[in-house]
């Protein structure tokens, strides 16, 4: 794992889309894979930028998300639908037909994550996977288990997601339980990984993630069996490494 130690959120944000810059730049035609939560949201910031001086092109790009709740509609402002064309869709000139999530409201798990799969395998895989990570060291939407699932699947979320991700929402019960997600096996196939982190929050994770046992308890740590897998993180979650 190469780690590459950011000064702070902005510093990370930078650093990071320098790295999806040169992939896109080396390959027009690459599969991003995407991430959603606070932490990527500068990165996406700094591509928008990017685009508006003119440096980076869009248009034949192909995008990939993680992940969606389950039983979210489009519109609802926390889908990550609305997350990925609010961040990031709508200020580019991406081609919205080649831009992917799970559908989230296909009630049907096995159907809504079979076609995910398919569509993964039909863009071609991806090309640079971006993740952040969770407290409890998801990926995506892996929580932790006793197992690392290989392909799309749908997942309970455990009682600490829900609640942090319960700021966004009105109340608890609002909060989706259910989620659709890539599985490790389909993140582990990408030919390129990048993390990024950001936080003392999340200084602890990180540390089990790189120099812990690799374990389905954090799912996270799986990175380390990859080949090409680039951390940036800030100093504040670099603080226990
Ligand atoms: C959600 C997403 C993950 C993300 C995680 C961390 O659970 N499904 O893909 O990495 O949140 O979010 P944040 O970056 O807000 O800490």
């Amino acid at each position: 794992m190469r780690i590459i130690r950011a000064k702070d959120y902005d510093d990370m944000s930078r650093k990071a889309a320098n790295i999806i810059a040169a992939q896109m730049i080396m390959k027009p035609d690459c599969v991003l894979g995407l991430a959603t939560g606070s932490t990527p949201i500068g990165t996406y910031a700094q591509l928008v930028d990017a685009y508006n001086k003119g440096d980076l092109d869009f248009s034949t790009i192909t995008t990939v998300n993680l992940d969606e709740y389950k039983g979210i509609t489009k519109d609802n402002d926390q889908s990550y639908y609305y997350f990925m064309n609010d961040n990031l869709f709508s200020k580019v000139n991406i081609d919205k037909a080649r831009t992917f999530l799970p559908d989230g409201m296909e009630a049907d798990s096995k159907k809504a994550c079979e076609e995910y799969d398919k569509i993964v395998e039909k863009v071609g895989g991806q090309d640079l996977q971006l993740l952040g990570l969770g407290h409890n060291g998801h990926i995506g939407f892996n929580e932790p288990s006793d197992v690392f699932k290989s392909g799309t699947h749908c997942v309970d979320l455990t009682e600490s997601t829900i609640k942090a991700n319960q700021r966004f929402f009105a109340s608890y019960d609002d909060v989706p339980k259910q989620a659709y997600t890539m599985g490790i096996k389909t993140i582990m196939s990408a030919k390129k990984i990048l993390v990024v982190v950001s936080g003392a929050d999340k200084a602890a994770i990180l540390k089990e993630v790189v120099e812990g046992p690799i374990t389905p308890a954090v799912q996270a740590s799986i990175l380390q069996l990859h080949d090409d897998v680039t951390i940036v993180a800030d100093e504040a979650a670099l603080s226990m490494l």
